[in-house]
């Protein structure tokens, strides 16, 4: 899977499906060849063009010819100050005041497998087969400064993942100003730019624009990955859509602050790179010491959107969500929130749960408010022990009961966060996170914890093994309600005050691995105020999240197509609730409801405390229908059809099995328009030498008829917000 060419000096990364060349220029520069489909042979790594552009694009000091020049050639992980005026993947300011770096390639290894990173969540292999990685060590003759660059080629998937490690290998203190993963230079600018910008229950909404010149930044300062942004860049051809053309697809397997640019330089050459956020970061490095960058996944397809889905779908499925849930079918839960907020007690959530129970749910999610004297929103946060108002017998008998009755039981925690109106902040005020005496902005009244303490983060560990040991928990919802402010810590020296959001993500993700070490039963769901922090990091300890708040159908269409573009079904947790919409105000009918969370991990946020046998028999019928598809929907192919994002009224999609055996295909009406063109739906992933059976249909069709020609959506779906759902099955 790599091969190193030493008469030529070029790596090359490849599989069937992708190749990613990488070579040295004069034995020394790093220099990037290619990243795309699969080239058996390839030959050309030292063809790039040379050009005397060196009046204003400088040749390297002591060089021997004018035609070589940083600026302008393609690199692996640029520095700065040295000769490119690009963006840099990293900077470094020495002891001295200078910030200039040279790297010079020193040597080169070769892997079987994927080492893990240390502290940082990655993608993994289950066997040394599975991948192999190259790590080619850089350093800078005169500082000393060495880099060492992680590249994992999959052999199955057109994946190739980065990472970078960097180590002061000098006699001298240095402080590292910006350390991203990934640099990737292709030689042209001929794309367009996908990205996800959001808000709060309003998350991930699909952008594609066009290329322009100069620099381009997504970005996260808010020290989760945010609803704001994905830490996800996408390049496609300007012709690529969703069934074909060629993807490239760079997303991080991170949850903090991170930056995602492109640079289209002055000679229509594009940069991209992807990595922590440079603002606000800064980190001491003592002389040997390192600092390692999280992992950076780099997916390519050339069958369009959804081939690049496919690629990060399976790689997430498979080679980054770990434990016993990984590839189990996820329960049908019903969860309290919309039906009860704060005010519920053990009678009001027994019946809850009776109603929940008759209906098929298979768990009940008690949400914020059975913990400390917690009412509402003010108050509790951080004082992980029953709520003995609500609770005068603890937990203990709900929990019982709920299981005597054989469903599972989980509970929300928010255990990253401390109210002011507490325990645990009257005794330890200074575990907030900081910045001296700055007044602390508030936001839903709470504070967070300063994660990278570890006195901190084994508190808050503490108290969750002694209640998790005490209470047989199936399930947690792990919530996360606000962004940090006054990033500081009490107990760090000025110089590494800017280490301090890095260092409460690296907490926190210690604090998880001893949690999911020690509770390897429990089921995790990720969720941030819905979906502010749905990112590949949290996927490594949480094998699913609450995609949004936001509940409605209508809305939810957008967010899941979206979310989908890199996260598979299974991951994404969707649920039924009452109509009008608590965060919408909007009617959506209870066929759509379903159909659309049961396009992920079908749930209920329903009011089951109100009788209403209509809506019952509604979903009692949708929850037997999922349970027999959900291991099609859950773990099945997930193929985008018809986008909401171009089409005001319209959307569809569908589910594979993989043995094509089985499909569902779903179509979603947002707003009907009067006298309405014909709408005839192009089916994708089946068997194109295969007969199918649609529902009760009057005759099979085969597999290319559905895919080439497609069907008719007849009668056709003229109400707002009405859906239809088809069940295909192969004949035999
Ligand atoms: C935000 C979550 O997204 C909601 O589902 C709910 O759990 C509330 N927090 C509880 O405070």
């Amino acid at each position: 899977m790599i091969t190193w060419n030493a008469e030529k000096q070029f790596f090359h990364l490849h599989n069937q499906q992708v190749s990613y060349v990488l070579s040295l220029a004069h034995g020394r520069y790093l220099i990037h060849s290619y990243w795309g489909k699969h080239i058996s042979t390839f030959s050309q790594a030292d063809d790039y063009p040379k050009l005397d552009r060196s009046s204003f694009s400088p040749t390297p000091a002591g060089w021997p010819d004018r035609t070589f020049s940083l600026d302008t050639v393609l690199q692996e992980y640029p520095g700065h100050g040295a000769g490119d005026y690009r963006e840099p993947a990293f900077e470094v300011r020495y002891e001295d005041g200078s910030q200039v770096s040279n790297l010079h390639y020193i040597s080169h290894h070769i892997v079987a497998g994927k080492p893990p990173l240390d502290g940082l969540p990655a993608t993994w292999v289950e066997t040394p087969h599975a991948a192999e990685t190259l790590r080619v060590t850089l350093e800078d003759p005169l500082t000393h400064l060495q880099v060492e660059l992680s590249y994992t080629v999959f052999r199955d998937l057109p994946v190739i993942t980065r990472s970078a490690r960097i180590t002061n290998g000098g006699k001298t203190p240095l402080r590292l100003l910006r350390a991203l993963s990934c640099s990737v230079d292709f030689p042209d600018s001929d794309f367009e730019q996908i990205q996800f910008p959001g808000a709060w229950a309003r998350e991930r909404q699909l952008h594609r624009q066009i290329l322009n010149p100069g620099i381009t930044v997504l970005d996260s300062k808010r020290g989760a990955s945010s609803t704001h942004q994905q830490p996800f860049i996408g390049l496609v051809r300007p012709e690529t859509t969703e069934m074909q053309g060629e993807a490239w697809g760079l997303h991080l397997v991170y949850s903090g602050n991170f930056t995602a640019r492109t640079e289209v330089d002055a000679f229509q050459q594009t940069r991209v790179l992807l990595g922590i956020n440079p603002h606000g970061f800064g980190w001491a490095l003592q002389p040997d010491a390192s600092f390692q960058t999280p992992e950076a996944v780099l997916a390519w397809s050339d069958n369009g959107l959804n081939g690049l889905s496919h690629a990060l779908h399976t790689l997430y499925r498979d080679n980054l969500v770990r434990g016993e849930h990984r590839h189990k079918v996820r329960p049908v839960l019903a969860n309290n929130w919309e039906s009860t907020y704060f005010d519920f007690n053990e009678e009001k959530l027994l019946r809850f749960a009776d109603n929940a129970k008759v209906l098929g749910a298979e768990l009940l999610m008690l949400d914020d408010g059975w913990f400390g004297e917690r009412n509402d929103d003010t108050s509790s946060l951080g004082d992980w022990f029953v709520n003995r108002q609500k609770f005068p017998n603890g937990l203990r008998p709900l929990i019982d009961k709920v299981h005597q009755q054989g469903m599972q039981f989980g509970l929300w925690f928010e255990p990253e966060m401390i109210s002011r109106r507490s325990e645990l902040f009257a005794r330890h005020p200074d575990w907030v996170l900081h910045a001296g005496q700055q007044p602390l902005s508030e936001g839903r009244n709470q504070y967070i914890l300063d994660l990278g303490r570890p006195e901190v983060r084994d508190n808050i560990l503490q108290q969750m093994s002694h209640f998790l040991d005490e209470h047989p928990i199936d399930y947690i919802k792990w919530d996360m309600n606000r962004n940090m402010t006054e990033v500081g810590s009490a107990t760090a020296p000025a110089g590494q005050q800017q280490e301090t959001a890095h260092r409460y993500i690296l907490g926190l993700y210690a604090l998880l691995e001893a949690l999911t070490k020690r509770f390897p039963h429990i089921l995790f769901e990720c969720c941030a105020g819905g979906g502010g922090r749905f990112d590949p990091g949290m996927l490594f300890y949480m094998p699913q999240a609450w995609v949004s708040d936001n509940t409605d159908a209508a809305s939810r269409v957008h967010i899941q197509y979206s979310t989908s573009m890199m996260y598979p079904p299974v991951t994404q947790c969707a649920h039924v609730s009452e109509v009008p919409n608590h965060q919408m105000g909007r009617s959506t009918s209870m066929v759509m409801r379903g159909a659309v969370a049961m396009s992920g991990n079908y749930g209920l946020m329903l009011d089951l405390m109100r009788s209403d046998s209509e809506r019952d028999d509604a979903v009692r019928q949708q929850i037997a229908f999922y349970k027999q598809h959900r291991q099609l929907i859950q773990f099945g192919t997930f193929w985008r059809l018809v986008s909401p994002w171009e089409n005001t009224d319209f959307a569809a999609w569908m589910f594979v099995s993989e043995d094509q055996q089985h499909a569902l295909m779903m179509a979603f009406s947002l707003v009907s328009i009067a006298s309405a063109p014909l709408r005839i739906v192009r089916l994708a992933g089946l068997d194109p030498a295969a007969r199918y059976q649609l529902d009760d249909g009057p005759q099979s069709i085969g597999g290319d008829e559905l895919m080439f020609r497609g069907i008719f959506i007849d009668p056709p779906l003229s109400r707002d917000y009405i859906s239809r759902t088809w069940h295909l099955t192969r004949l035999p």
